[in-house]
């Protein structure tokens, strides 16, 4: 009898053991090998998370509409959740803890500071949730499945080389240029593969002496801008302007978005110095009408469109229990685990190729073409 009733314990405490390794109703743990079939799927019709951050740049507001439409165009309910511009991260974090209760397959995020969402989606991941890192990476967790963005680190390349292209098209004189650099906000991951792809770039120009960072500044942590906020950049650029450019000239910038390059480009207009050349990124409006009119030098074309369609293929492929499309198995690593991603080519846009560029964005087109 008592033997028996060991069994039968030992078997319950197998049972439940088997149970929680497969953490849920998910298929296998797509954390473990990359684009491996998720197995069993989920129901078709189900709910999908969209957590997103402030509104800071354009591609965000863009974001949350299309994965509305499209999710809802898949056959997916869509919970799509923007994190306010005060306590974006406490928010955040509630929100996803929410969406995670509230029952969503797939919790699809772009983070406002990836390195404190671990619990979240530890969480998530508990209950059976697929995570998705949206454009920005979240970091320190083996809990996010897959990561979908643009490539990064081309994308600064892409605007290391267009500053270097603009400055021997618009300077109006030979090297050596003054350039100053500018980064992102130090708790987005984003920041320092865009300012790596740059100084990729940039660096040996510098080493040569081809570029001069007159500033001596730098180090990423010199020229961070925090929370990416257009009124940093122009305060840092006011500060440099009146430290080191009293007489000498500001011959280009290297700005990691066109939220950012206007900022910086509005500090040197009240100045009253000539616009330098000025890199940026996202297409927004404004810095596309300004490349346009010849003032903001370059901006990068990260269709969000085609950002959005790719993170609903990989719902799709989860929900019918596919394996997942991935093309880098290699470049992110989050400090525990190499995320399997799917990245985007980015394009750099000047007004060059402005036209070739936006061909496939019609409202984008329409501003290039209304300045013909
Ligand atoms: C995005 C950029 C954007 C920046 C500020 C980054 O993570 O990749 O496209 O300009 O955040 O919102």
């Amino acid at each position: 009898m008592k033997k028996i009733a060991f069994a039968a314990t030992a078997l319950v405490a197998a049972t439940a053991l088997a149970l929680t390794g497969c953490s849920g109703e998910r298929g296998g743990d797509a954390g473990t090998a990359s684009g491996e079939p998720a197995a069993a799927g989920f129901e078709a019709g189900s709910t999908i998370g969209v957590a997103l951050p402030d509104k800071t740049s354009e591609n965000w507001v863009l974001a949350g509409q299309l994965f509305t439409d499209g999710l809802e165009k898949a056959g997916f309910k869509a919970d799509v959740q923007y994190a306010p511009a005060s306590n974006t991260v406490a928010e955040q974090q509630n929100q996803i803890q929410a969406m995670v209760t509230g029952g969503a397959k797939v919790i699809i995020i772009g983070a406002k500071d990836g390195k404190q969402l671990a619990t979240q989606v530890q969480a998530a991941q508990d209950a059976g949730v697929y995570v998705i890192a949206y454009d920005r990476l979240i970091e320190n967790t083996k809990a996010v499945d897959y990561y979908v963005a643009f490539d990064n680190f081309k994308v600064g390349q892409l605007q290391g080389q267009a500053l270097l292209d603009g400055l021997a098209e618009r300077a109006g004189h030979d090297a050596p240029y003054n350039i100053e650099l500018f980064s992102g906000s130090p708790d987005d991951a984003n920041s320092a593969v865009f300012f790596n792809g740059a100084m990729d770039v940039l660096q040996p120009k510098i080493d040569d002496g081809t570029l001069v960072v007159s500033s001596g500044q730098t180090e990423i942590a010199q020229t961070a801008t925090e929370g990416w906020k257009a009124e940093n950049a122009q305060r840092r650029m006011d500060s440099l302007l009146t430290s080191t450019y009293g007489t000498a000239e500001l011959d280009g910038v290297l700005s990691p978005n066109d939220t950012l390059a206007r900022a910086i480009i509005t500090s040197v207009q009240q100045a009253g110095k000539t616009v330098p050349v000025v890199t940026g990124q996202d297409s927004e409006v404004e810095s596309v009408k300004s490349i346009m009119e010849g003032i903001q030098y370059s901006t990068i074309n990260k269709d969000t469109a085609l950002l959005v369609e790719q993170s609903i293929k990989m719902v799709g492929q989860l929900q019918k229990g596919e394996k997942v499309d991935v093309n880098d198995e290699k470049q992110y690593d989050n400090g525990v685990k190499i995320v399997p991603a799917y990245l985007l080519d980015p394009i750099i846009v000047t007004k060059a190729n402005a036209a070739e560029a936006y061909a496939n964005v019609p409202s984008l087109l329409e501003i290039v073409n209304s300045f013909k």
